[in-house]
């Protein structure tokens, strides 16, 4: 084979190998070796967890790997990893590498201006996490407290999560694009006394404020009873740009000052392996969004592995994922993956659009990444501005290209490949949950064939089967289903926070025995994963999940709103957008003025991302006889479809008729 063969990924028939040169190197390098290592995981779950698990420091070992009930009709769910053990996360994050590595990176942080970064090495985060950690108990946070932090992505950030790991502090990550009504509902429902938040964030070209809108969060928990103790602001804008920062005496402190004051040193708080370790908020098809609660050692081991697996993680690499820290996907794989392996991890401030939509490239141009992880939305939208952006950069460095966050469009995976990896750095179209706490199906680089828009095939110790409509476990290949998983694995979520009961009836009610995703798939030929999306209400815009039940009850908060009924639609750049019928009550004009005041107001109910890409007037929807609304005619609706399948079941079946009337106004 020629040297340049030997770095291109190859293609036969449908399948893309990896590059022979990579394989040779990579942790997992053929076929035949995934399939013992996965063989044994399944036979064998707590030999091969438990091997996994030694490569971490515990204050006191386990005594049962795994412990655990999966069927509802046995009893209560209940799912421990590494009973008994006593660890620390962010020991293990930071601490452990002291010895070998304090010199090296641990965080490259990128701002929004280009030419604006910071280089945290491992010794220097370290100090910063156990100042704060010690700010934070100075503040009377103890083990099991919940700190709710509302920042852009900024230092502060990853320091803040590691010190409340430190000290045994529950966090509780709301994504800094979260409106004050969202971020209020979020510190009610963990009952936190301590935010922290800055003054604002830098967005593209925009300086927003983060501060007013904690402030307006606090006034309202405060309305409905709930009052939090301090609030810790970062500086981030300064003056001069806009943003107002009001400081509220007796409870608002800066950050700076109180970081000046703290002592260097901390010891760490030695934690149960099933203590929570963080609370992440995420919607599901039905109310608020649920508090979905990881604990420690599992969640450690699993977000740990899957790093070093999935991204083929080598000592020195430079590592990039593109999330934000306020989703799942940062959590797992720019704060805690990475650096409990020791990583250099590429924490980046600002957008891929600014200041142009070769940003992501001059980045890593810049810092030499080796790895890069992003979601098929950005692809899209860095594709439709054209190849020249990405061809005049070198993009040498990179070596594996990684995606997450909603199908990939074949056509966005080869461009993925020919244009912004040269053919030369294989695939990994990774699909997981915020309840899964890591990647649960994926190729492995080194040795995985994949195929444009495929997940492919289960991560180690991972289970999956489709459900057929009867409920029962399809087998054989060339079928579809209801995505479950068989088993538990160590990164799963462990309950919704302050209800057991709700997390029973969403994830385990479905199907007894079986954890549930809400993801329809399909099995190919091949027994490779094709996830088709989600089967509940819920739409993944820009990779980003809303339930639906959540855009419409923020609609019908208007005054003026009588109903709503919100579906996903197809949507080319956002994969799917937010279509919204709208019924208004009576005496309210249908005018365009109107619907922009109610995308408008979602805006401001929930935050950017819920705004409805389309409101349709609705001065009926279609219902059947017993009242409830049948979403698959709405759903056509919106995707243009003009046959909507059987309506002899509807109440009113002129509705229909008004409706499409509606629309071509
Ligand atoms: C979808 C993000 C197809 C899926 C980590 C899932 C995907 C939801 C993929 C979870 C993928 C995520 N291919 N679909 N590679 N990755 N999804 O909780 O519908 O924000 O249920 O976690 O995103 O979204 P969440």
């Amino acid at each position: 084979m020629s040297e340049r063969t030997d770095q291109l990924v190859s293609q036969r028939g449908e399948m893309f190998y990896p590059p022979a040169a990579f394989a040779q190197k990579a942790h997992v390098s053929s076929m035949e070796q995934y399939r013992q290592m996965y063989r044994r995981s399944i036979e064998d779950p707590e030999g091969f967890w438990a091997e996994a698990a030694e490569g971490f420091f515990w204050s006191q070992k386990w005594s049962d790997v795994r412990r655990f009930n999966f069927k509802r009709s046995q009893g209560p769910i209940d799912v421990q990893w590494f009973a008994g053990g006593k660890t620390n996360v962010c020991y293990n994050c930071l601490d452990r590498h002291l010895a070998t590595r304090a010199d090296q990176p641990a965080l490259i942080w990128e701002g929004n201006e280009p030419g604006e970064d910071q280089v945290l090495t491992y010794a220097q985060l370290h100090e910063q996490v156990c100042r704060f950690a010690n700010v934070l108990r100075g503040l009377g946070v103890k083990k099991g407290d919940r700190v709710t932090i509302y920042l852009p992505m900024i230092v502060e950030l990853a320091i803040a999560m590691l010190a409340c790991a430190r000290i045994g502090a529950i966090h509780s990550v709301v994504f800094g694009g979260f409106s004050a009504e969202s971020l209020k509902d979020r510190i009610i429902d963990s009952q936190c006394r301590l935010l922290i938040t800055s003054d604002g964030a830098f967005r593209g070209a925009k300086a927003v404020t983060l501060k007013l809108i904690a402030d307006d969060a606090l006034d309202s928990a405060a309305g409905e009873g709930w009052r939090v103790d301090k609030v810790v602001v970062a500086r981030r804008v300064g003056e001069g740009k806009g943003v107002d920062c009001p400081m509220t005496a007796g409870r608002d402190l800066w950050w700076h000052e109180l970081m000046e004051a703290a002592a260097p040193v901390c010891e760490a708080e030695w934690m149960d392996a099933e203590d929570p370790l963080f609370i992440l908020y995420t919607s599901g098809s039905t109310g608020k969004p649920k508090g979905v609660l990881h604990t420690t050692g599992g969640y450690m081991v699993y977000t740990a592995l899957t790093h070093r697996y999935v991204f083929d993680y080598h000592d020195g690499d430079v590592y990039w994922c593109t999330a934000d820290i306020g989703w799942v996907t940062g959590h797992s794989y720019i704060l805690y993956g990475p650096l409990l392996n020791g990583a250099r991890s590429l924490m980046f401030e600002g957008v891929p659009t600014y200041p142009d939509s070769g940003r992501f490239w001059e980045v890593v141009d810049k810092w030499g990444v080796n790895i890069f992880y992003t979601a098929p939305t950005a692809i899209r939208a860095i594709m439709r501005m054209g190849d020249e952006l990405v061809q005049k950069s070198d993009r040498g460095s990179l070596r594996l290209l990684g995606t997450v966050g909603e199908p990939i469009n074949p056509e966005a995976w080869r461009w993925y490949n020919e244009v912004v990896g040269e053919g030369r750095c294989p695939i990994v179209d990774t699909w997981w949950q915020t309840e899964t706490g890591g990647i649960l199906i994926t190729p492995l680089p080194g040795c995985t064939p994949t195929k444009p828009g495929s997940a492919t095939l289960p991560f180690f110790g991972v289970e999956p089967a489709l459900m057929d409509d009867e409920g029962k476990e399809t087998s054989g290949n060339g079928v579809s289903g209801r995505l479950v998983i068989k088993a538990p694995w160590p990164g799963q979520l462990r309950t919704t926070y302050g209800n057991h009961e709700r997390f029973e009836t969403v994830y385990f009610s479905d199907f007894d025995g079986y954890y549930f995703t809400g993801d329809g798939a399909r099995r190919d030929e091949d027994g490779y994963y094709w996830i088709t999306g989600r089967v509940d209400d819920v739409i993944n815009v820009s990779g980003h999940r809303m339930g639906t039940a959540e855009v419409e009850s923020a609609l019908v908060s208007h005054p003026a709103v009588a109903e709503a009924a919100v579906v996903g639609f197809p949507h080319e750049i956002k994969g799917q957008g937010i279509y919204a019928y709208v019924t208004l009550r009576l005496g309210h004009d249908y005018s365009d003025e109107l619907a922009r005041e109610l995308i408008e107001h979602v805006r401001n109910q929930i935050g950017p991302i819920a705004a409805p890409d389309q409101i349709h007037w609705a001065p009926a929807l279609p219902k059947t006889r017993s009242g409830k609304i049948m979403r698959r005619i709405l759903r056509k609706m919106a995707a243009g479809e003009t046959s909507f399948g059987d309506t002899s079941t509807l109440a009113d079946p002129t509705v229909i008729g008004t409706l499409v009337e509606m629309k071509s106004k």
